[in-house]
């Protein structure tokens, strides 16, 4: 059974990657799995400095997912080349690095900085960030914004372009046409949709950020919806994320169009999910009598 796919130019050896944000710098997973069974290896979302998230609490759990306002805690860019990229120059699978900026530019520098990096195949852009020069508003929102962005990523670095797409909009097509037109090698949805807890004991939100980030099978119905519309109008490949704990749930993603899919909220739940994955992968194109894992892909019968 052939698992192997093509992202652009990216060879995985299977289409099970990991979610940024849940999975460190992959450091911090050594003890409890395998790296070489990880498709593809995405890391916590990086910035130009250091930055030490949202006030606690910023993790609460809502019926069938995860709430989080994590904040994108992160150790900046210098912190990263020093003292995480070593590790991750040893492992086998491709390595991405989740960048996200306050401005365009910041964007572009990451980019730039990155692209003189071994051992690393891309980067993955978050556009689900506010876009300080223009009020605010995430820059994923909006077509233009989410294009100048790209534009710039896509002139700082010869690697990997993918694009992380935000489901906090009305029409993600648009966005992913739009993204795809200004460069991006691929595009991977969903990040997570925005939501908010509350106690009503105390009238308070459960968050200190107050509202956060809704993932895991919440999620999932919402995330196929929008792999399936974006894969059916754009060319370039497309990663499948949003609540994926299980081989079926990463077949329904390839199945609506996705080359490959990230498991994120899962790995707090069962770090070696991936294996699993993999192994009912393989299970499944053996009992439906398909050779390759691609020939799975965007076969909805609609
Ligand atoms: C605790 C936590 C931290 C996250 N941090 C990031 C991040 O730094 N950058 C990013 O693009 N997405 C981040 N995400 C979003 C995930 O990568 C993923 O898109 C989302 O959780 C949906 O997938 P899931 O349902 O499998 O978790 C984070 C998610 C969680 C739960």
């Amino acid at each position: 059974m052939k698992l192997d796919v093509k992202i652009g130019d990216i060879k995985l050896a299977n289409p099970v990657m990991t979610a940024s944000g849940t999975f460190g710098y992959a450091a911090e997973y050594k003890e409890l799995l395998n790296f070489d069974r990880i498709g593809g290896i995405i890391v916590k979302g990086l910035s130009l400095e250091p930055s030490t998230g949202n006030p606690l609490p910023r993790v609460v759990e809502t019926p069938c997912g995860l709430l989080n306002a994590v904040g994108l805690e992160n150790v900046g860019l210098k912190a990263f080349i020093r003292d995480k990229l070593p590790f991750l120059q040893t492992l086998k699978s491709p390595v991405f690095v989740n960048i996200y900026g306050k401005k365009v530019e910041e964007y572009g520098e990451l980019a730039s900085a990155i692209n003189s990096l071994d051992g690393i195949a891309g980067v993955e852009v978050n556009i689900s960030c506010p876009n300080v020069s223009a009020g605010g508003a995430a820059f994923g929102v909006d077509p233009d914004a989410a294009s100048l962005v790209v534009d710039q990523v896509r002139k700082c670095t010869s690697k990997h372009v993918m694009v992380k797409l935000s489901p906090n909009v009305t029409d993600i097509v648009r966005i992913a046409q739009a993204v795809e037109d200004a460069g991006a090698d691929s595009v991977s949805l969903i990040n997570t949709l925005t939501g908010l807890a509350i106690d009503s004991e105390t009238f308070s939100p459960m968050l200190a950020n107050v509202t956060g980030g809704l993932s895991g099978p919440a999620i999932k119905p919402v995330a196929l919806r929008m792999v399936w519309q974006v894969a059916s109008n754009v060319k370039i490949p497309v990663i499948g994320i949003g609540g994926i704990a299980t081989a079926t749930d990463a077949i329904e993603f390839i199945i609506a169009g996705a080359t490959a899919v990230q498991v994120g909220t899962a790995m707090l739940v069962d770090p070696d999910c991936h294996g699993r994955i993999v192994s009912g992968l393989r299970a499944f194109l053996k009992r439906k009598k398909f050779e390759s894992i691609n020939d799975i892909r965007g076969r909805l019968i609609v």
